[in-house]
């Protein structure tokens, strides 16, 4: 199984790495394969609104000139996707929300690709703010049919300089469990002998002009 972790720090080597590569570990040490990807300070754009998905229907973006489609080609590829961000005026970086609403959107036209797939998401703060920055993370999953596992506690860690999280050594030992947790999901439900409950064929999410 493959797990994909998602950086969207501008800061490549701050604290929200330290988070995402913990959560990461017991993973590959339970055997997954293993891939971060690196978002923030990169070139993504956010959604244009031009609805061309719904029209092209090839699990793509259209705008094709910025690193979307071959980081969200990575998460389609995946069983199980870690979202990660600072806490940044008590919201997700400007990168994690172009991500967001374009995999949301890309997945929804394509007929639920996100559908039973675990997503999780860790965020990096100094003091406030925090879990108004997992709540915009977890909106993706929860109206994208995945499935969400728990943690300890929260899934923040504190600290403000790049390297002040590996001090929270509370924040690491949830971000353990929660690497452990996504392992006992995933193979929980890679066992299951019903398929994920998704739209049948034809059928819309949507209410005509609503
Ligand atoms: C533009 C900006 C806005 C920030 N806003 C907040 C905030 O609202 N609350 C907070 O506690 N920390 C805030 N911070 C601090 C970062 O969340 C904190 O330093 C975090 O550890 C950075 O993670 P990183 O090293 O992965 O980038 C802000 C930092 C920046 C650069």
């Amino acid at each position: 199984m493959k797990v994909v972790a998602i950086n969207g720090s501008p800061r490549k080597d701050g604290n929200t790495r330290l988070l995402l590569e913990a959560t990461l570990k017991p993973l590959a040490e339970a055997g997954w394969e293993t891939e971060y990807i690196q978002i923030g300070g990169k070139n993504i754009h956010g959604c244009r609104a031009c609805g061309k998905c719904w029209e092209t229907q090839d699990r793509r973006c259209v705008f094709g000139k910025d690193i979307f489609n071959e980081v969200n080609q990575k998460v389609l590829g995946a069983e199980a996707v870690i979202l990660g961000s600072p806490t940044y005026f008590a919201d997700v970086t400007a990168e994690m929300k172009a991500f967001i609403d374009r995999c949301g959107v890309v997945a929804m036209a394509n007929g639920s690709l996100l559908a039973g797939k675990i997503g999780a998401a860790v965020v990096a703060v100094r003091r406030g703010g925090a879990i108004h920055v997992f709540d915009t993370m977890n909106h993706l999953f929860q109206i994208s049919q995945m499935v969400l596992p728990g943690s300890t506690y929260w899934n923040m860690g504190h600290g403000m300089d790049p390297g002040h999280v590996a001090e929270d050594a509370e924040a690491l030992r949830n971000m353990r469990h929660l690497g452990q947790s996504i392992d006992w999901l995933g193979k929980a439900i890679q066992g299951s002998v019903k398929p994920y409950p998704v739209l049948a064929k034809g059928e819309v999410w949507l209410d005509e002009g609503k």
